[in-house]
């Protein structure tokens, strides 16, 4: 059985203080609940958001993380510094870090390989983009950031893969309820030929790309779908609304 995991992605957004005051009214509301449930924040906020999720069901992940253990690389953020804080869980590979930062298969991989080894629990992102799926691309694209981005990984349980297709990010467009299934469904028929079928089936793929409190219903109802990565809806209570898609 694989534990449904709904995680947030704050992205660019929140402060110390609107982050504290969030997770204070998202506390009670996410008690019950019975999944995993994670907010990936940004770095500077991590110690006052590990400290106001405390003792809570809510756990704090990071966005990001370089691959070297600490050395001259301005701006970057090591595996040890995000587990002194008590980080658990760390996104990488985002599209908008492949759009907008030079995010390449080789980096996704060499950041995943350092975090699984530190211990972290990375989220891989993949998903392709609105021009990719109308061409036809869309299990190439996937096929290749799968190869490349998870080369070298050992246990593949031990990660979680997302897949966000670029055109549901962001843009109120979602993936209908059986685009969404069929595409994860062909990421674990993919991952069975990489790593083992045993694997493939234990892993856990989410959904990302505008899911929100309306359709988190049917699209965790999907038979692969395992969780979601939330963008704008974690930035409310509406996240709540997410984690209790049983209720
Ligand atoms: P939205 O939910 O805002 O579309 O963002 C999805 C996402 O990119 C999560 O990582």
């Amino acid at each position: 059985m694989r534990k449904p995991f709904i995680a947030g992605n704050w992205k660019m957004n929140m402060t110390a203080e609107s982050g504290t005051a969030l997770i204070k009214e998202l506390r009670p509301l996410v008690k019950e609940a019975k999944c995993e449930v994670a907010l990936c924040v940004p770095a500077i906020l991590i110690p006052a958001m590990v400290k106001a999720a405390k003792g809570s069901r809510i756990k704090i992940g990071a966005e990001n993380v370089h691959w070297a253990e600490k050395g001259a690389y301005t701006g970057e953020i090591s595996v040890n510094m995000l587990k002194e804080y008590g980080v658990k869980y760390v996104i990488i590979g985002h599209s908008e870090r492949r759009q907008y930062f030079g995010e390449t298969d080789e980096t996704v991989n060499k950041r995943t390989l350092a975090a699984l080894a530190g211990g972290l629990t990375p989220i891989v992102c993949v998903g392709e983009t609105l021009k990719e799926r109308e061409s036809g691309k869309t299990n190439d694209v996937l096929d290749r950031q799968l190869t490349e981005g998870l080369k070298g990984v050992e246990d593949l349980t031990k990660l979680v893969i997302a897949y966000e297709p670029v055109w549901a990010i962001g843009t109120g467009k979602t993936a209908t309820d059986e685009q969404a299934q069929e595409t994860i469904a062909y990421i674990r028929k993919k991952l069975s030929k990489l790593f083992s079928r045993k694997e493939a089936n234990r892993v856990r793929i989410q959904y990302g790309g505008s899911m929100n409190a309306k359709n988190c219903k049917g699209l965790m109802a999907q038979p692969d779908i395992d969780g979601g990565l939330i963008g704008g809806a974690s930035l409310t209570t509406d996240f709540a609304c997410i984690v209790n898609f049983d209720k």
